[in-house]
């Protein structure tokens, strides 16, 4: 049969690997992929591990592919991920029936590995970090048109107390500067005028050119991409506020292809509960970044990552996240309970607060940014919106949909040759899962 399945579980980052693994499969080798997974003799887990609970879903995932490998035993099963880097060898002994273990940066030696698994019959490990090398095994990049992810680097060197990151990606690599703007002037062929660049913190993109004695930031990559005119677009995840410098935020001013959105980590509004956390930064000087870049962009709206429940986060400490939510006016979160990580500093701390009260927190915190989220929804009905037409609407005849820079959806009457535009569009009316509006340009 010579089919691969993958199953991918956490952030953007574990998507496009996914999408990596099988194009350098189905390049590479016979397999070529399926999504059902009863019709594959190759079943691939790309993992995540930022929480307790993905961790265990691996475990409990491959018990189910166990069964299928009783009743065909030539089944190959690999782990991937972020569980893969941090596990290691250990998943094996958990799970002997795995055949293959594969690190975030080894993806590309996944042909050479599923050879060796089967001429050799034995357990195959490979989670070296050796760069960024897996980007040069391909070149079909994902692009969904008109959008597209364009990863500039991976890893992180900061020391967050909760994460795992930092050992299961290693430390910030970055991509060349030339060939990140060599892939984007090569997709933009394809229709993309959507860019979204990825990396654990994209912020602090760094790149010596050693060749030409030259060296490139975030900012010269945002510049540098705003000049190709084929790209209408700009966003970004994730940045850290501890890099968000000035030179970032006077970006905002310089180039309108950067969205009225940004997705900036707060994790708590506690200056005591930073500090544990180790983020680098204070309130204040979140919500100066904040304020700099409203002043800009009055109209920019920010989404945050909330980590609930931290080892000694007291009542007065979550009343000051519910504080800065309410402040900043959050459109939208990532809210989880604090979630014990091994090799991590605050692995150490003592957790003082019990499940019911952190599942109180986490509740309130979500109803809030609820609330918040249908107020700024029920403020864009009379506005006009800046829309990327993105589609035709199969269920429609003679309606696109687009988005907004707020990524809201929008449908609207018009005709085909507008996928692909920015045009603007007045909203006039909101449904359950997107805004109806009217072109008006
Ligand atoms: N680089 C980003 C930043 O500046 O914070 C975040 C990357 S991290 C992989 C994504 C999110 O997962 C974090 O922002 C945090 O809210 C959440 N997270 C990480 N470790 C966690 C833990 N131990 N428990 C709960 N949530 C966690
Ligand atoms: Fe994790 Fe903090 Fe880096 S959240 S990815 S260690 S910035």
């Amino acid at each position: 049969m010579n089919k691969i399945y993958i199953k991918t579980w956490g952030c953007q980052m574990n998507e496009t690997d996914s999408f990596m693994i099988r194009k350098i499969l189905e390049t590479n080798t016979k397999y070529k992929h399926t999504n059902e997974y009863k019709k594959a003799n190759i079943l691939i887990l790309n993992t995540c591990s930022v929480r307790e609970k993905a961790q265990e879903k691996l475990f409990h995932q491959l018990g189910r592919w166990k069964k299928l490998k009783m009743l065909n035993s030539n089944i190959i099963i690999a782990v991937g991920g972020c569980v893969a880097n941090q596990e290691g060898e250990k998943i094996y002994k958990r799970a002997p029936y795995v055949d293959i273990i594969f690190g975030t940066q080894t993806i590309h030696l996944l042909p050479n590995m599923i050879e060796e698994r089967i001429k050799k019959n034995k357990i195959i490990v490979n989670i070296k970090f050796k760069g960024l090398k897996k980007f040069n095994y391909f070149s079909n990049k994902k692009h969904i048109n008109p959008k597209s992810y364009v990863t500039i680097m991976e890893g992180c060197n900061k020391k967050c107390s909760f994460c795992v990151v930092p050992t299961t990606r290693g430390k910030e690599i970055n991509r060349s500067f030339k060939e990140i703007i060599l892939e984007i002037k090569q997709i933009v062929k394809k229709k993309i005028h959507e860019i979204t660049l990825l990396g654990q913190n994209v912020s602090s993109y760094f790149y010596l050119d050693k060749k030409n004695k030259k060296k490139y930031n975030f900012t010269n990559l945002l510049y540098k991409i705003s000049k190709i005119k084929e790209i209408k677009r700009i966003r970004f995840i994730t940045s850290h506020p501890k890099d968000f410098n000035n030179e970032v935020i006077n970006a905002y001013k310089n180039i309108p292809k950067l969205v009225d959105f940004l997705h900036l980590p707060i994790q708590s509004g506690s200056n005591k509960i930073l500090k544990l956390m180790k983020r680098g930064y204070n309130i204040e000087r979140y919500k100066k970044i904040i304020y700099k870049l409203l002043k800009i962009r009055p109209n920019m709206q920010f989404s945050s990552d909330f980590i609930i429940g931290f080892p000694g986060e007291t009542k007065k400490d979550f009343n000051d996240t519910i504080k800065i939510i309410t402040e900043i006016n959050f459109d939208s979160s990532f809210s989880f309970i604090y979630s014990k990580r091994p090799n991590t500093i605050a692995n150490k701390l003592i957790d003082n607060i019990s499940l019911k009260e952190k599942k109180k927190r986490l509740y309130e915190v979500q109803k809030i940014i609820f609330n918040q989220t249908i107020q700024w929804n029920r403020r864009m009905i009379g506005t006009i919106q800046k829309i990327l037409v993105e589609e035709k609407n199969k269920n429609k005849t003679g309606t696109l949909i687009g988005k907004t820079e707020s990524n809201r959806t929008v449908h609207f009457k018009g005709f085909n040759d507008l996928i692909g535009k920015i045009i603007l569009v007045k909203i006039t009316k909101m449904k359950k899962k997107y805004f109806k509006g009217k072109i008006v340009s």
